[in-house]
Protein backbone atom coordinates (compact mmCIF):
# COMPACT_ATOMS: atom_id res chain seq x y z
CA UNK A 1 0.00 0.00 0.00
CA UNK A 2 2.77 2.28 1.11
CA UNK A 3 4.39 1.87 -2.75
CA UNK A 4 0.77 2.80 -4.51
CA UNK A 5 -0.22 5.79 -2.02
CA UNK A 6 3.85 7.33 -2.27
CA UNK A 7 3.26 8.95 -5.47
CA UNK A 8 -0.47 10.07 -4.61
CA UNK A 9 -0.03 11.51 -1.35
CA UNK A 10 3.47 13.18 -2.73
CA UNK A 11 1.65 14.91 -5.43
CA UNK A 12 -0.88 16.25 -2.62
CA UNK A 13 1.71 17.27 -0.75
CA UNK A 14 3.59 19.10 -3.39
CA UNK A 15 0.10 20.74 -4.60
CA UNK A 16 -0.63 21.99 -1.09
CA UNK A 17 2.99 23.28 -0.93
CA UNK A 18 2.97 24.77 -3.99
CA UNK A 19 1.53 28.47 -4.75
CA UNK A 20 -1.25 27.19 -7.15
CA UNK A 21 -3.50 26.10 -3.91
CA UNK A 22 -2.74 29.31 -1.87
CA UNK A 23 -2.26 32.95 -2.17
CA UNK A 24 -4.31 35.40 -4.28
CA UNK A 25 -6.07 33.59 -6.59
CA UNK A 26 -6.55 30.23 -5.45
CA UNK A 27 -10.15 28.40 -4.97
CA UNK A 28 -8.07 26.16 -2.36
CA UNK A 29 -7.74 29.18 -0.37
CA UNK A 30 -11.09 30.32 0.01
CA UNK A 31 -11.51 33.71 2.04
CA UNK A 32 -15.18 34.16 1.14
CA UNK A 33 -18.43 32.09 2.08
CA UNK A 34 -18.98 31.00 -1.42
CA UNK A 35 -15.45 29.82 -2.59
CA UNK A 36 -15.20 27.65 1.29
CA UNK A 37 -18.36 25.67 0.15
CA UNK A 38 -16.60 25.00 -3.04
CA UNK A 39 -13.74 24.55 -1.59
CA UNK A 40 -15.66 21.73 0.68
CA UNK A 41 -16.76 20.06 -2.23
CA UNK A 42 -13.67 19.81 -3.79
CA UNK A 43 -12.21 18.31 -0.68
CA UNK A 44 -14.70 15.52 -0.34
CA UNK A 45 -14.82 15.02 -3.65
CA UNK A 46 -11.11 14.49 -3.77
CA UNK A 47 -10.86 12.79 -0.02
CA UNK A 48 -13.87 10.19 -1.53
CA UNK A 49 -12.13 9.49 -5.32
CA UNK A 50 -8.83 8.73 -3.00
CA UNK A 51 -10.78 6.18 -0.54
CA UNK A 52 -12.36 4.39 -3.66
CA UNK A 53 -9.07 4.76 -5.42
CA UNK A 54 -6.81 2.84 -2.65
CA UNK A 55 -9.04 0.60 -2.10
CA UNK A 56 -9.90 -0.99 -5.54
CA UNK A 57 -5.92 -1.06 -5.86
CA UNK A 58 -5.82 -2.72 -2.67
CA UNK A 59 -8.43 -5.18 -3.73
CA UNK A 60 -6.84 -5.70 -6.86
CA UNK A 61 -3.40 -6.53 -5.27
CA UNK A 62 -4.81 -8.85 -2.99
CA UNK A 63 -6.31 -10.97 -5.47
CA UNK A 64 -3.08 -10.47 -7.98
CA UNK A 65 -0.99 -12.39 -5.08
CA UNK A 66 -3.68 -14.73 -3.98
CA UNK A 67 -5.38 -15.86 -7.32
CA UNK A 68 -4.47 -19.90 -7.50
CA UNK A 69 -6.93 -20.76 -10.63
CA UNK A 70 -9.34 -21.93 -7.68
CA UNK A 71 -12.93 -20.35 -8.74
CA UNK A 72 -15.18 -19.42 -5.63
CA UNK A 73 -18.35 -18.09 -7.68
CA UNK A 74 -20.59 -17.44 -4.53
CA UNK A 75 -17.48 -14.40 -3.17
CA UNK A 76 -16.80 -13.44 -6.65
CA UNK A 77 -20.44 -12.67 -7.45
CA UNK A 78 -21.07 -10.72 -4.27
CA UNK A 79 -18.00 -9.04 -5.13
CA UNK A 80 -19.27 -7.82 -8.45
CA UNK A 81 -22.68 -7.24 -7.25
CA UNK A 82 -21.26 -5.10 -4.11
CA UNK A 83 -17.98 -3.56 -5.54
CA UNK A 84 -19.36 -3.28 -8.89
CA UNK A 85 -23.00 -1.77 -8.57
CA UNK A 86 -23.63 -1.36 -5.03
CA UNK A 87 -20.98 0.62 -3.56
CA UNK A 88 -20.25 3.02 -6.53
CA UNK A 89 -24.08 3.66 -6.98
CA UNK A 90 -24.38 4.54 -3.48
CA UNK A 91 -20.93 6.82 -3.16
CA UNK A 92 -21.71 8.46 -6.16
CA UNK A 93 -25.28 9.24 -4.92
CA UNK A 94 -24.04 10.49 -1.94
CA UNK A 95 -21.95 12.94 -3.45
CA UNK A 96 -24.25 13.89 -6.14
CA UNK A 97 -26.71 14.91 -4.09
CA UNK A 98 -24.28 16.76 -1.41
CA UNK A 99 -23.03 18.65 -4.59
CA UNK A 100 -26.72 19.46 -6.06
CA UNK A 101 -27.91 21.00 -2.58
CA UNK A 102 -24.89 23.01 -2.62
CA UNK A 103 -26.51 24.82 -6.09
CA UNK A 104 -29.35 26.65 -4.53
CA UNK A 105 -27.39 28.44 -1.89
CA UNK A 106 -24.50 29.11 -4.42
CA UNK A 107 -27.17 31.50 -7.22
CA UNK A 108 -28.80 33.11 -4.68
CA UNK A 109 -29.15 36.35 -4.89
CA UNK A 110 -28.16 38.69 -2.22
CA UNK A 111 -30.89 40.07 0.01
CA UNK A 112 -32.45 43.29 -0.91
CA UNK A 113 -30.78 46.15 -0.26
CA UNK A 114 -26.76 44.64 -0.43
CA UNK A 115 -24.22 46.39 -2.47
CA UNK A 116 -24.76 46.81 -5.56
CA UNK A 117 -21.88 45.67 -8.53
CA UNK A 118 -21.98 46.04 -11.89
CA UNK A 119 -19.30 44.67 -14.10
CA UNK A 120 -19.32 44.77 -17.81
CA UNK A 121 -16.66 42.15 -19.80
CA UNK A 122 -14.98 44.49 -22.08
CA UNK A 123 -12.01 43.50 -24.69
CA UNK A 124 -10.21 42.91 -22.31
CA UNK A 125 -10.87 44.88 -19.24
CA UNK A 126 -13.35 45.22 -16.77
CA UNK A 127 -16.09 48.41 -16.65
CA UNK A 128 -17.26 48.31 -12.70
CA UNK A 129 -20.29 50.14 -11.85
CA UNK A 130 -21.27 50.52 -7.78
CA UNK A 131 -24.97 50.77 -8.80
CA UNK A 132 -27.80 52.88 -6.49
CA UNK A 133 -31.41 52.60 -6.56
CA UNK A 134 -31.18 56.08 -8.80
CA UNK A 135 -28.25 54.97 -10.84
CA UNK A 136 -24.73 54.81 -10.71
CA UNK A 137 -22.55 55.99 -7.55
CA UNK A 138 -19.62 55.47 -8.60
CA UNK A 139 -17.47 54.41 -12.07
CA UNK A 140 -14.01 52.56 -12.78
CA UNK A 141 -11.91 49.96 -14.25
CA UNK A 142 -10.18 46.58 -13.45
CA UNK A 143 -10.44 46.98 -9.76
CA UNK A 144 -13.39 46.28 -7.31
CA UNK A 145 -13.67 46.92 -3.59
CA UNK A 146 -16.23 45.06 -1.29
CA UNK A 147 -16.69 45.79 2.26
CA UNK A 148 -15.93 42.70 4.72
CA UNK A 149 -18.48 39.78 5.99
CA UNK A 150 -21.57 41.35 3.80
CA UNK A 151 -23.02 39.87 0.87
CA UNK A 152 -22.38 41.90 -2.63
CA UNK A 153 -24.99 41.44 -5.54
CA UNK A 154 -22.99 41.58 -8.41
CA UNK A 155 -24.61 42.16 -12.09
CA UNK A 156 -22.86 40.64 -15.04
CA UNK A 157 -22.77 41.40 -18.77
CA UNK A 158 -20.72 42.06 -21.84
CA UNK A 159 -21.67 43.98 -25.34
CA UNK A 160 -18.85 42.09 -27.32
CA UNK A 161 -18.30 38.11 -26.85
CA UNK A 162 -18.53 35.98 -23.88
CA UNK A 163 -16.57 36.52 -20.77
CA UNK A 164 -16.35 34.92 -17.40
CA UNK A 165 -16.03 36.34 -13.91
CA UNK A 166 -13.92 34.47 -11.74
CA UNK A 167 -12.14 35.17 -8.17
CA UNK A 168 -11.42 31.77 -7.47
CA UNK A 169 -10.75 33.09 -3.65
CA UNK A 170 -13.83 34.46 -3.17
CA UNK A 171 -16.40 32.64 -5.10
CA UNK A 172 -17.18 30.66 -8.06
CA UNK A 173 -17.07 31.52 -11.85
CA UNK A 174 -20.23 33.23 -13.61
CA UNK A 175 -20.30 33.51 -17.80
CA UNK A 176 -20.79 36.98 -19.05
CA UNK A 177 -23.22 36.72 -22.09
CA UNK A 178 -23.18 39.28 -24.95
CA UNK A 179 -27.61 40.38 -24.79
CA UNK A 180 -28.41 38.99 -20.98
CA UNK A 181 -27.54 40.01 -17.55
CA UNK A 182 -26.23 37.14 -15.37
CA UNK A 183 -26.34 37.58 -11.43
CA UNK A 184 -23.74 36.18 -8.57
CA UNK A 185 -23.46 36.91 -4.88
CA UNK A 186 -20.21 36.86 -3.20
CA UNK A 187 -19.52 37.20 0.50
CA UNK A 188 -16.21 38.19 1.60
CA UNK A 189 -15.00 37.20 4.82
CA UNK A 190 -11.82 38.01 5.43
CA UNK A 191 -9.73 41.40 4.35
CA UNK A 192 -6.79 41.70 1.92
CA UNK A 193 -6.22 41.91 -2.11
CA UNK A 194 -7.42 39.18 -4.11
CA UNK A 195 -6.72 38.02 -7.40
CA UNK A 196 -9.89 37.68 -10.38
CA UNK A 197 -9.53 36.94 -13.96
CA UNK A 198 -11.63 36.10 -17.07
CA UNK A 199 -11.87 32.39 -17.21
CA UNK A 200 -13.46 32.20 -20.49
CA UNK A 201 -11.14 32.79 -23.66
CA UNK A 202 -12.46 36.32 -25.39
CA UNK A 203 -10.03 36.69 -28.10
CA UNK A 204 -5.94 37.91 -28.25
CA UNK A 205 -5.50 39.24 -25.03
CA UNK A 206 -7.67 36.85 -22.77
CA UNK A 207 -4.91 36.20 -20.84
CA UNK A 208 -4.16 39.91 -19.88
CA UNK A 209 -7.71 40.06 -18.66
CA UNK A 210 -7.48 40.49 -14.66
CA UNK A 211 -8.33 42.56 -12.15
CA UNK A 212 -7.86 42.59 -8.39
CA UNK A 213 -10.41 42.92 -5.50
CA UNK A 214 -9.86 44.81 -1.96
CA UNK A 215 -11.91 43.12 0.90
CA UNK A 216 -12.01 45.86 3.40
CA UNK A 217 -13.76 46.54 7.07
CA UNK A 218 -16.66 48.46 6.22
CA UNK A 219 -15.81 52.40 6.78
CA UNK A 220 -12.82 52.29 5.23
CA UNK A 221 -15.12 51.03 2.58
CA UNK A 222 -17.51 53.65 2.79
CA UNK A 223 -14.96 56.57 2.68
CA UNK A 224 -13.29 54.57 -0.55
CA UNK A 225 -16.41 54.65 -2.57
CA UNK A 226 -17.41 58.05 -1.83
CA UNK A 227 -13.86 59.20 -2.67
CA UNK A 228 -14.91 57.29 -5.94
CA UNK A 229 -17.75 58.84 -6.74
CA UNK A 230 -15.96 62.71 -6.20
CA UNK A 231 -14.63 64.09 -9.51
CA UNK A 232 -11.03 64.20 -10.01
CA UNK A 233 -8.57 66.11 -8.30
CA UNK A 234 -6.86 68.65 -9.72
CA UNK A 235 -3.41 68.84 -11.18
CA UNK A 236 -1.05 68.94 -8.39
CA UNK A 237 1.93 70.51 -10.18
CA UNK A 238 2.83 72.31 -13.40
CA UNK A 239 4.03 69.03 -15.45
CA UNK A 240 0.69 67.12 -14.50
CA UNK A 241 -1.22 70.48 -15.53
CA UNK A 242 0.51 70.00 -19.09
CA UNK A 243 -0.01 66.66 -18.78
CA UNK A 244 -3.77 67.01 -18.40
CA UNK A 245 -3.78 70.12 -21.64
CA UNK A 246 -1.68 66.83 -23.81
CA UNK A 247 -4.55 64.40 -22.43
CA UNK A 248 -7.10 66.65 -24.44
CA UNK A 249 -5.32 67.78 -27.19
CA UNK A 250 -4.23 64.29 -28.06
CA UNK A 251 -7.91 62.92 -28.52
CA UNK A 252 -7.69 60.86 -25.16
CA UNK A 253 -11.03 62.26 -23.78
CA UNK A 254 -12.61 60.81 -27.04
CA UNK A 255 -12.00 57.49 -25.48
CA UNK A 256 -11.53 58.09 -21.71
CA UNK A 257 -13.67 60.16 -18.96
CA UNK A 258 -12.45 62.10 -16.03
CA UNK A 259 -15.12 63.62 -13.90
CA UNK A 260 -14.84 67.16 -13.78
CA UNK A 261 -13.37 67.67 -16.82
CA UNK A 262 -14.31 67.95 -20.16
CA UNK A 263 -12.89 64.35 -20.77
CA UNK A 264 -16.45 62.23 -21.29
CA UNK A 265 -15.50 59.29 -23.57
CA UNK A 266 -17.23 55.84 -22.45
CA UNK A 267 -15.28 53.54 -25.00
CA UNK A 268 -12.13 52.98 -22.51
CA UNK A 269 -11.72 53.25 -18.84
CA UNK A 270 -13.00 55.73 -16.65
CA UNK A 271 -9.56 57.30 -15.41
CA UNK A 272 -11.04 59.91 -13.22
CA UNK A 273 -9.20 57.98 -10.32
CA UNK A 274 -6.65 56.19 -11.87
CA UNK A 275 -3.68 56.55 -9.76
CA UNK A 276 -4.77 55.58 -6.73
CA UNK A 277 -5.75 52.16 -8.32
CA UNK A 278 -3.68 48.70 -7.94
CA UNK A 279 -3.17 48.01 -11.21
CA UNK A 280 -3.62 49.36 -14.92
CA UNK A 281 -4.04 47.68 -18.05
CA UNK A 282 -6.22 44.75 -16.92
CA UNK A 283 -4.19 43.82 -13.72
CA UNK A 284 -0.95 43.84 -15.56
CA UNK A 285 1.17 46.48 -14.73
CA UNK A 286 1.13 48.75 -11.15
CA UNK A 287 0.74 52.47 -11.05
CA UNK A 288 4.05 53.54 -10.98
CA UNK A 289 4.44 56.93 -13.62
CA UNK A 290 7.12 54.52 -15.04
CA UNK A 291 4.84 52.34 -15.43
CA UNK A 292 1.87 54.13 -17.13
CA UNK A 293 4.85 55.89 -19.89
CA UNK A 294 5.39 52.54 -20.89
CA UNK A 295 2.12 51.64 -21.00
CA UNK A 296 1.28 54.46 -23.01
CA UNK A 297 3.67 54.28 -25.87
CA UNK A 298 3.29 50.41 -25.78
CA UNK A 299 0.02 49.11 -25.37
CA UNK A 300 0.14 47.40 -28.67
CA UNK A 301 3.44 45.40 -27.30
CA UNK A 302 2.12 44.97 -23.66
CA UNK A 303 -1.60 43.53 -24.65
CA UNK A 304 -1.62 42.37 -28.29
CA UNK A 305 -5.21 43.22 -29.89
CA UNK A 306 -5.92 46.40 -27.16
CA UNK A 307 -8.18 49.20 -28.91
CA UNK A 308 -6.25 51.60 -27.68
CA UNK A 309 -3.30 53.56 -29.61
CA UNK A 310 0.25 53.10 -28.74
CA UNK A 311 1.77 56.38 -27.96
CA UNK A 312 5.42 56.12 -29.01
CA UNK A 313 5.11 58.61 -31.57
CA UNK A 314 4.95 61.88 -29.16
CA UNK A 315 8.28 63.25 -27.11
CA UNK A 316 9.41 61.69 -24.32
CA UNK A 317 8.40 64.50 -22.24
CA UNK A 318 5.11 64.71 -23.07
CA UNK A 319 4.51 61.20 -22.34
CA UNK A 320 6.28 62.03 -19.23
CA UNK A 321 3.81 64.76 -18.29
CA UNK A 322 0.80 62.50 -18.91
CA UNK A 323 1.93 59.56 -16.83
CA UNK A 324 2.48 62.53 -14.15
CA UNK A 325 -1.25 63.50 -15.17
CA UNK A 326 -2.52 60.04 -14.78
CA UNK A 327 -0.29 59.29 -11.33
CA UNK A 328 -1.72 61.95 -9.93
CA UNK A 329 -5.49 61.06 -10.21
CA UNK A 330 -5.63 59.34 -6.96
CU1 LIG B 1 -12.46 37.99 -21.24
CU2 LIG B 1 -11.40 35.93 -21.51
Amino acid sequence: MTVCCGPLLAALSACLAATSCTGVQSALAPSGYHAGRIAALFWWMTGVGVAVWIFVVALALYYARTANGEQNRRRDGWLIVGGGVAFPTITLTILLVYGLAMIPETVARAPEGSLQVAVTGEQWWWRVRYLTAEGEQAVLANEIRLPVGEPVQFRLDSDNVIHSFWVPSLGGKMDMIPGRVTWLTLRPEVTGIFRGACAEYCGTSHGLMSFYVQVMEKAAFDEWLAHQARPARLPADAEAARGAGLFLSNGCSACHTVRGTPAAGVIGPDLTHVGGRLSIGAGIMDTRPGQLRDWLARTGHIKPGVHMPAFGMLPDADLQALAAYLDGLE
